[in-house]
């Protein structure tokens, strides 16, 4: 007897007409409908054919300024750095509670988009850490229904700040999880690199993954990428450190390229890529044509790193739009790197869900016997039809238990004398 077996479910890999037996919140069995027809459960769901797959995950998020759109004022340069400016006469302002408030909201935004997992940075600048009591009070009680892993960010510079790198070791000693770190924001070049050597042995030190904004310019020359790269080779941190942003590669001149990428392989460094953000803050400074700012999804793919799509901001001081909805990120990634092959779209869907639970080092994620029962049922067949109708969650499942549920789209036409239905599907 199973708790829940979905039935005639379609998978991201292109098997159909499958079943997903659960009990006590994993996955027991998947194997061909027929092969399960007998089985008992005390909830059974058709998929109808459509799509079930492992939840989404953001590898990249900032939860503390998120749903703030407009206070004090709206950015009007678009840029980064007024939105720094801006988060900075915010924060100031803000209170452990309403944090809480604005946070658990978006969280449950998320849920209701089957986004599971959301690895958030949290801003450490502010030496009341706040936004760290806070959302480490949120980690504990969004737990039932999402995990959240929280990222120690320096937003104003863990050298250029005044007493940030002893206000970011308090966040690690109360809990967060990850070592973050903006090398681009520092003073200069030299401090950057300075920066990335600190934090990383940082992390060495004390066990931890390290996930920094990293070259987060338009900026041919940054090296920034470079310093973690050999920073995370130095101290033995392969695959513990994540790049996120790497949008001055956009612009590097390709023989520098086809030298750093081999580097970043060596250290296996794990990239993040925020195509919403991306396009909307970089090549700002540009007149035309305008640089898209995204790092290059394509080519570090190829190269065999793990590379994710993160939402990073949603209503915010840097973006004006958005609602936890993974696959609009994957939508726009694909675009802006122009991966549209067959293949080229699969990775984007990929983007956001396995590549991205790597990243954050997820235990038991995926879609086999003994991993979580965290899932999503889309009115899709296929995960590049998902990508294109950005498609609606029928179910999601966290440990399990169904926890939203959104009736299928479909319009009613009326067209001559008939009534026809439209669920833009083939
Ligand atoms: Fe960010």
């Amino acid at each position: 007897m199973f708790d829940l077996i979905i039935r005639q479910a379609s998978l991201p890999d292109g098997h159909q007409q499958m079943s997903v037996a659960i009990k006590d919140g994993r996955i027991v069995e998947i194997k061909p409908d027929n092969a399960l027809a007998q089985a008992v459960a005390g909830k059974e769901i058709d998929a109808k054919g459509q799509l079930l797959s492992p939840a989404f995950v953001d590898a990249h998020f900032h939860l503390d300024s998120a749903l703030r759109y407009g206070q004090p004022r709206i950015n009007d340069s678009g840029t980064l750095l007024e939105g720094i400016a801006l988060w900075g006469e915010l924060k100031p302002t803000l209170t452990q509670d309403a944090i809480v408030q604005t946070a658990t909201r978006y969280c449950q935004w998320a849920v209701a988009n089957g986004l599971l997992a959301i690895r958030s940075h949290v801003d450490v600048s502010d030496p009341r850490l706040l936004a760290v009591e806070a959302l480490l009070q949120v980690k504990e009680s969004v737990k039932p229904y999402l995990d959240l892993q929280l990222v120690a960010f320096p937003q104003d510079g863990v050298l250029r700040s005044r007493g940030a790198m002893d206000n970011l070791k308090r966040a690690l000693d109360m809990g967060v999880d990850v070592v973050g770190g903006i090398p681009h924001f520092e003073r200069t070049m030299s401090d950057g690199a300075q920066s990335v050597r600190l934090l990383c042995e940082l992390a060495a030190q004390r066990g931890l993954m390290v996930d920094m904004h990293c070259d987060e310019s338009d900026d041919p020359l940054s090296r920034h990428v470079e310093s973690l790269a050999f920073e995370t080779q130095r101290l033995g941190l392969n695959g513990r450190v994540t790049g996120s942003h790497l949008t001055s590669m956009h612009s590097m001149d390709n023989y520098y390229v086809s030298k750093l990428i081999p580097l970043m392989v060596e250290a296996d460094l794990h990239v993040i890529a925020n195509p919403l953000i991306n396009i909307t803050l970089q090549g700002r400074h540009d007149t035309y044509p305008k640089r898209r700012g995204m790092t290059r999804v394509p080519e570090l793919m190829q190269a065999g790193l793990t590379v994710a799509f993160g939402h990073d901001c949603v209503m915010d001081p840097w973006y004006s739009l958005g609602s936890g909805d993974m696959l609009e990120v994957a939508h726009m990634g694909l675009h802006v790197a122009q991966m549209t092959s067959q293949d080229g779209m699969r990775r984007c869907f990929e983007a956001v869900t396995t590549n991205a639970a790597r990243i954050l080092n997820l235990e038991d994620y995926g879609l086999a016997p003994g991993c979580h029962a965290d899932l999503v049922l889309l009115q899709a067949s296929d995960p590049v039809e998902a990508i294109r109708l950005r498609a609606t969650r029928l179910a999601v499942i966290r440990r399990g238990r169904i926890v939203a549920q959104t009736p299928a789209q479909t319009a009613k036409l009326s067209w001559g004398p008939n009534e026809v239905a439209i669920d833009w599907r083939l």
